[in-house]
This record gives C-alpha cells, sequence and structure tokens, in this order.
C-alpha cells in the first residue's frame, strides 16, 4: 500500500530526491521500502519474523539502529503512542532530512496528521489506497512524544508502548492464570508478551524452569525485568524459529490472532502445532482463547485429548494432553 500511495505521490508530481540513505520504521515488507528511491536502505523493527524476513531480503537493520540518514519513512502501526514514538525517533534518524509517514486509515493515519500538522508544516500529502501518505521536514518538536520509558502498572509490572496489553493484565490471561492447576517441571511460554503468565507461575507454582517466548523485542525485554528469576529465559524469536533445547511437561500460551481479520485462526494453530511439537510424551498444553476461535479440530489432530477446563462468554481455556509427533 505505501507503494501505491507513493507511485500515486510521484504520478502527482511530488518531488521524492534520490536519497543517499533513508531508514524505513517498522516497515512491512521489503517490497515497501525497494519502492522508495534512496540508494542505501536500512531499518528498524522489533518484530522477530519480520526482523528476520527483512534481514534475509539483504536488508540491515534491527531493533535499535545507529546512524544519520537523509530521509525516513513512519510505516505507521496500530498503536497510536508507539506511532507518535516513530515520527520523534524518525527525527532523530535523521535530523536534516525528509520524514515521510505513511498509513491506512484504519491504523489511524488521519489523526496522526492532524496531530503532525498541529506542531509543524506538512511539505505534502496523497490520499490512496485507503491510506494517506503525508511528509515534513525532520523536527526537534516531537520530543514529547518520546515512548521508550518504561511505565509501571498494576503490581508494578513493566510495560512500554506498543506491546500487548501496556496498559493493564490481560483479561484472557489472568482467566487461564485462574485456571491452571498446580504445574511443576520445564515449562514454556509461547508468545510470552511481557511475562505476566510466567511470573504467575513462578510465583504461584512449583516450576523448575520457564522458557519465554515472545517475538516483540520490547516486550521481551520488559519480560526480562518482570520475570528476573534464575528459572526463567526469555527468547526474542518467532515461535517458527525458535528451536527449544529440551521437552516440556507443560506450555502454556494465549495466542495472537489477526485483530484485523476477525476470527482468522491460523496464528493461533501454527502456536497448538509448535506447543505439541515441544511437549514430552505426557506433557500438556494450557491455553486461553477467545470463545470463538475454533482451535478445536487442530487440537483433535495433535493431540490424543483435550477438554475445555473453563469457559465464560468471552473466554474459554483448553486443555490437550498426550501430543502426537513428540521427540520423546
Ligand atoms: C495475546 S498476546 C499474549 C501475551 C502474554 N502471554 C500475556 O499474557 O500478556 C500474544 C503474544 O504473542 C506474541 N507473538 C505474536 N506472534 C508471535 C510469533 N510468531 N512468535 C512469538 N510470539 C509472537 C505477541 O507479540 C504477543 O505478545
Amino acid at each position: 500500500m505505501f507503494r501505491a500511495r507513493l507511485n500515486h505521490a510521484q504520478r502527482t508530481g511530488m518531488q521524492v530526491a534520490d536519497y543517499q540513505s533513508c531508514v524505513h520504521l517498522f516497515p512491512e515488507d521489503g517490497s515497501d521500502m525497494d519502492a522508495f528511491p534512496a540508494d542505501a536502505q536500512a531499518f528498524v523493527h522489533r518484530f522477530f519474523p519480520t526482523v528476520a524476513r527483512l534481514t534475509a531480503q539483504g536488508f540491515e537493520g534491527g531493533p535499535t539502529i545507529k546512524g544519520q540518514f537523509d530521509a525516513a519513512v513512519v510505516h505507521v502501526p496500530r498503536s497510536k503512542q508507539l506511532a507518535r514514538h516513530l515520527v520523534n525517533w524518525a527525527c532523530q534518524l535523521a535530523p536534516d532530512g525528509i520524514i515521510y509517514v505513511d498509513g491506512a486509515k484504519t491504523q489511524g493515519i488521519e489523526s496522526l496528521m492532524k496531530a503532525v500538522k498541529a506542531i509543524t508544516p506538512l511539505m505534502g500529502v496523497v490520499s490512496a489506497a485507503h491510506g494517506r501518505l503525508f511528509w515534513f521536514h525532520a523536527t526537534g518538536q516531537f520530543a514529547l512524544w518520546d515512548a521508550s520509558s518504561l511505565r509501571e502498572i498494576e503490581n508494578g509490572f513493566k510495560t512500554q508502548a506498543g506491546i500487548f496489553s501496556a496498559e493493564h493484565i490481560d483479561p484472557g490471561s489472568a482467566f487461564l492464570a485462574d485456571a491452571l492447576e498446580p504445574l511443576s517441571g520445564h515449562i514454556a511460554d509461547l508468545g510470552a508478551g511481557w511475562g505476566y503468565l510466567s511470573h504467575h507461575l513462578l510465583s504461584e507454582h512449583p516450576v523448575s524452569s520457564i522458557d519465554l517466548v515472545e517475538a516483540d523485542h520490547a516486550a521481551a525485554s520488559c519480560a526480562r525485568l518482570n520475570c528476573d528469576d534464575t528459572r526463567a529465559q526469555v527468547f526474542w524469536q518467532g515461535i517458527d524459529s525458535w528451536e527449544a533445547q529440551k521437552s516440556y511437561d507443560h506450555v502454556v500460551m494465549n495466542p495472537p490472532f489477526h485483530e484485523g481479520r476477525k476470527g482468522e485462526p491460523d496464528l493461533g494453530k501454527a502456536f497448538i502445532r509448535k506447543a505439541a511439537g515441544i511437549l514430552k510424551k505426557k506433557g500438556k498444553l494450557w491455553m486461553v482463547a477467545n470463545r470463538h476461535l475454533p482451535y478445536e479440530e487442530t487440537l483433535s489432530q495433535l493431540f490424543v485429548d483435550f477438554r475445555a477446563i473453563a469457559g465464560d462468554k468471552r473466554f474459554k481455556v483448553l486443555l490437550a494432553s498426550g501430543p502426537r509427533n513428540t521427540r520423546l
């Protein structure tokens, strides 16, 4: 979509210089980066699978980046606070350059544009493909939008802007925590977020170890702080690429699903597949899901037995045992 808006802008007379260097903040795809006219393109992203994909495509970048660039492109994420943070960060990375901001209407580009315009004049704007692209001269006036510092929420948990459930404990995860029987042995927490479930297990259950796997670099960093315990190890990884070094007695998870496409359970199914692959023969999977998400068929394919052990109008907690194709 960025490509479509950029093409539209160029067709309608926008002057995009041939930049020597450009940094993209939170690009979805390498093809978006290729579309921009710059000799060298770097990126900032904190979601592990995206970082791995862009790196494999030959782009340089990661969750942080050093250097100064001639231009920066902000690919607007869903979180309003994170989007503002990225605008300020872009201005720091290209302090003498032009900042391009691109996003879909559903991602709040309209209100972000209004907020930017209230602080500094825009040089141009195009509307196309259900979104907008606007640009302006970098300025230090967005310093108040910096959201890199940690925040403390209930029970002293540390979180950061843009991570899952940054403002409060997720009600689905709390529902799962309440439904758990006492767990012991080696545990894996897949999609661990800022570490709520693991913290609960470390404090209330007789566990030997917990491995937390989380794709969002900022969430993984918070999880390290929230689960500061010698039994816990946090992996910044996507579940597809993470290679477990042992087999587990239990897996706990509150798997993600695409919010944009309601009820899209593919991600959750991939999590179930991973859980089945890393559990011991007698290992158990404990998962919470939104009531409407159809995970039962996948569970019945990958586990000998499964049942719902708790539920309400919003959530269900599923317990599956006897993983098929286990390694032990
Ligand atoms: C519904 S949240 C649950 C977070 C946490 N368990 C909690 O209770 O607060 C799902 C988490 O999975 C992470 N995630 C999404 N895709 C992932 C992937 N491919 N590999 C690992 N983690 C992923 C998200 O960043 C998010 O933190």
